[in-house]
């Protein structure tokens, strides 16, 4: 299993291999939008393969530029399509050589055909999913399963907040092997800050303070309403070096999205954090932020990179940690106040399953409240 990965340089710090600690399996919401891989890695002519909600797939970028992402699975006999060719128009498959045009997966040709065949190829259609590309992210929608070949989205593709057009922007990715409610209530839970995400620069188990904020509820998720942030943490201490107040609003959405604002004056840094399940049991995070603080000090993107692996890294390690003992299948608790952002997440989320398509989800939240917890 790769380490942390950063992309958008060419850097890549991922080295070891480890072998997937597999554990339990967590229901999957589809009917959304997920992040399949970074579109800097799909050139002209090239197919590359990605895993989502347990779907293989196939991506790609035609001549036009438009992304195309497909299951990579040949309808004909169910070779991977992504052993095939694809000339920048057309994926066709190495085994007979059916020809596909790649965003809506119809057949173009079956070379077999003869002229005593009347099979008409054109109603043949391989599984295409809608893929769009948003801050560097190849973004595909995953149907239900059995909800048929052309699955028209119902949401909105997501994209990370900028408040103007000159800023800097950078990636951090790292796979977590456990399933995607753990990988979600980690990036939720301010407890573990103290214990896991101890360093020199960013705090130490001393800084510890009891701390109120007050969240409430947003369409399918919930928002720490915007507020002066904690001085113990390392981007608010940077930020403090404009001498204007800092506000700082989190808010999380189903099924996966963490989005961090952080303003200061004409000053702002964005973050978007996502917790994609890979498979029912493994998952990966990934954060893309941008920024216009210190647009013009020199090393900033690297130094943010560097900083930013390390802490992602803190969280990658403990879930390796974690997923030994899940393995076997422990009964766990949430406590108030600081899992009850988990608790709504789970909430959320079996609202979102449980209710049918076009009716608005009944919201856990009765209106806004105040959490006390010590971090
Ligand atoms: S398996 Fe793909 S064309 Fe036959
Ligand atoms: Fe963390």
């Amino acid at each position: 299993m790769p380490l942390v990965t950063i992309s958008d340089t060419s850097s890549n710090t991922s080295a070891a291999s480890r072998a997937p600690l597999l554990g339990p399996s967590a229901t999957l919401i589809y009917d959304d939008w997920y992040p399949a891989l970074r579109t800097d890695k799909l050139r002209a002519g090239k197919l590359v393969t990605a895993m989502l909600l347990d779907i293989p797939l196939v991506l790609g970028r035609l001549k036009s530029g438009k992304l195309f992402a497909m299951r990579d699975s040949c309808p004909h006999r169910g070779i991977p399509l992504s052993v095939g060719w694809f000339d920048g128009e057309r994926v066709t498959c190495r085994y007979h050589g059916w020809e596909f045009e790649p965003c809506g997966g119809q057949c173009q040709l079956i070379p077999s055909l003869s002229s005593y065949d009347n099979l008409d190829a054109t109603r043949i259609h391989a599984s295409a999913y809608p893929c769009e590309e948003r801050d560097g992210h190849a973004w595909v929608y995953i149907p239900a399963p059995g909800s048929g070949k052309a699955a028209t989205p119902a949401r909105a593709v997501p994209e990370l907040a900028k408040f103007g057009t000159r800023y800097r922007s950078a990636h951090l990715a790292a796979d977590l092997p456990c399933n995607v409610d753990h990988g979600i209530i980690g990036l939720m839970d301010p407890a573990h800050g103290p214990f896991v995400h101890q360093a020199w620069w960013w705090r130490t188990r001393a800084s510890i303070r009891e701390k109120t904020k007050k969240f409430e509820p947003i369409p399918e998720g919930f928002r720490m309403a915007a507020h002066a942030p904690s001085g113990n943490s390392a981007p608010y201490k940077l930020l403090g070096v404009y001498g204007q107040p800092v506000e700082t609003t989190i808010d999380f959405v189903l099924p996966n999205r963490r989005t961090e604002t952080i303003r200061c004056g004409d000053k702002w840094f964005s973050s978007l954090t996502t917790v994609t399940p890979v498979t029912s049991s493994t998952c990966r995070i990934d954060v893309i932020a941008a920024w216009n603080v210190f647009y013009s000090v020199p090393f900033v993107t690297p130094i943010a990179k560097f900083f930013g692996a390390k802490f992602v890294k803190q969280d990658q390690d403990t879930m390796i940690q974690q997923a030994e003992g899940l393995k076997h299948n422990p009964s766990l608790m949430l406590i108030d106040d600081a899992d009850k952002p988990a608790k709504w997440y789970f909430a959320l989320k079996q609202a979102r399953l449980e209710t049918p398509a076009g009716t608005a989800p009944k919201h856990p939240m009765d209106g806004p409240v105040d959490l006390h917890w010590r971090s």
